[in-house]
Order: structure tokens, then C-alpha cells, then sequence
């Protein structure tokens, strides 16, 4: 059974034109899971908070996921991709050799959150063309398990078979956002293999034979091959998050996530000479 290796709770900043968003992973005291760089959480239901959003920005080496809880996202690159990412849905988006993109709230007002996952790419991906995979809540895989619980499969295929839309077969991601009632219980596979991630963001969860860890958290498991979680009184909602490490060098200088500081300096070169 895989334990709490390390829980983190998110670091208040800003990000984009000022949005204020809490880091999970990505700081100093989470650095990486390989082969996640990065988590952000967002949520506020003051607009001042998110309605300067996130203007023009490029990306090189990696994939960004943007899963909407609450709100509405839109999203327009430089190679005449739009859309508006709604309530539920997921944007599993491959910057690949380089996009130009920016992703603003399509809302006034109201509550808006959710999660922002970069994914890292092997070398050999990294300068891929970019593309994208983008479903709507209705398209989550579902189920329903004892007690309750209810899984929503973004990517990956749980131990009852039930499979996510999205594909990430170079690090066989599982994203999983799970609905636990007050008590309720979930319990699932992940491979050794795998890092392993479990960000609660709703209620408090105990997660292997750890104690209760309130919202919102992320906890980083150690080695084993399943993951067990139950819920304190007031229920709970959380991410389950598994990747199989990429494990080669990473040289990250801001939007660029490459394999060497040489490839960070070409992305600079490349974003300022037009060539993304
Ligand atoms: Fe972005």
C-alpha cells in the first residue's frame, strides 16, 4: 500500500496577468514528481482574482492540462485553435515543438476552479507538432462504486474497466477525480512503476495508514502498487494523479521544459524570432 512520502500545501502566487492561483507541485518544496512538473489550483468567486487570466504565452517540450471543476476557460493559440473549455471538461494540450497560446475566463463573475497540470514529453517527443485533445464533461468515464464513491476517469482505465477519453500513452497517465462521501472509501491499483500523486481539494481524506489531510494538499505517495483513501466526516473530493517517469535530464527555463539548457536557449531564440 503506497504511503505519504510527502504533503504539501499549495504556494500562493500569481500567475499569468495576475491571476492568483495556489502551486502544489512545482516549488521548492515539491519540486517535480517525474513526469509532472508542475500543479496549479485555481479558485476564487471573486473575479478580481482570475479575469486578468492569462494572455499570449508560448510553451515548448511538454503538455499542459487544464481540467475545468467550475467556470468556463477559453483557449485560442497561433495556429487558429479555439474553444472554451466548460464545467467538467479537460484540455490535454501537447505545446510539442512550440504554441503561442492564451487562455482567458470566459466568465464575469461567478466561481471558477480548477487544476493545471504540465506533463512532461521524452526527448524524442519534445518537438513534436503541437495538437490537442479536448473533451467535455459528458464525455468522462464514470463509475459508481460502494459506499458512494464516484470516480471521474479523465485519462488512464481503472481496475473496474471503465476508460478515460484522453491518450498519454508515453507516460500511461492516470487522472482520476474522485467524489468520496462523509466516510466513503476508494482504493485502486497504480503501478510501482508509477509516480503517484493524490491532491485533495475538497473535505479531508486519510490516505494508506496516514492521518487525515485537510484541503487543500497534495501528497506525493511513495513505492507500492495500490492507493487507499478514506474520508473524514464532511466527505471529501480529490485527484488521483500516476505517470511512469520519464527519467531523463530536465532544463527548464520558464515556458520551456527541454532536456538541456543549449535546447532552453534555442526555445528563447526560436519564441523571439517568430518560429513557433
Ligand atoms: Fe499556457
Amino acid at each position: 500500500m503506497r504511503q505519504v512520502e510527502r504533503m504539501v500545501r499549495g504556494e500562493a502566487m500569481e500567475e499569468g496577468a495576475g491571476v492568483r492561483i495556489a502551486r502544489l507541485v512545482g516549488t521548492s518544496r515539491l519540486q517535480m514528481l517525474d513526469p509532472f512538473l508542475m500543479l496549479d489550483h485555481f479558485d476564487s468567486a471573486d473575479a478580481a482574482d482570475y479575469l486578468a487570466g492569462f494572455p499570449d504565452h508560448p510553451h515548448r517540450g511538454f503538455e499542459t492540462v487544464t481540467y475545468m471543476i467550475e467556470g468556463r476557460m477559453r483557449h485560442a493559440d497561433n495556429k487558429g485553435h479555439a474553444g472554451v473549455i466548460e464545467t467538467g471538461g479537460v484540455q490535454w494540450m501537447r505545446a510539442g515543438r512550440g504554441i503561442v497560446h492564451s487562455e482567458m475566463p470566459e466568465q464575469q463573475e461567478g466561481r471558477m476552479r480548477g487544476f493545471q497540470l504540465w506533463v512532461n514529453l521524452p526527448a524524442r517527443l519534445k518537438m513534436t507538432p503541437p495538437g490537442y485533445q479536448e473533451f467535455p464533461a459528458s464525455r468522462m468515464g464514470r463509475e459508481t462504486r460502494a459506499g458512494g464513491t464516484e470516480v471521474i476517469v479523465i485519462a488512464g482505465r481503472t481496475s473496474g474497466g471503465t476508460a478515460g477519453p484522453v491518450a498519454a500513452p508515453h507516460v500511461d497517465a492516470l487522472y482520476l477525480d474522485i467524489v468520496l462521501q462523509p466516510g466513503g472509501r476508494f482504493e485502486e491499483p497504480v503501478p510501482d512503476t508509477h509516480s503517484a500523486m493524490l491532491v485533495v481539494y475538497e473535505g479531508s481524506v486519510a490516505i494508506g495508514d496516514g492521518d487525515a489531510i485537510d484541503a487543500i494538499a497534495v501528497a506525493a505517495l511513495g513505492a507500492g502498487d495500490r492507493v487507499a483513501a478514506v474520508a473524514g466526516e464532511a466527505g471529501a473530493r480529490c485527484l488521483l494523479i500516476a505517470g511512469r517517469p520519464i527519467g531523463e535530464p530536465v532544463a527548464w527555463g520558464g515556458p520551456f521544459v527541454m532536456n538541456t539548457r543549449a535546447e532552453v536557449m534555442q526555445a528563447f531564440a526560436d519564441y523571439q524570432s517568430g518560429r513557433f
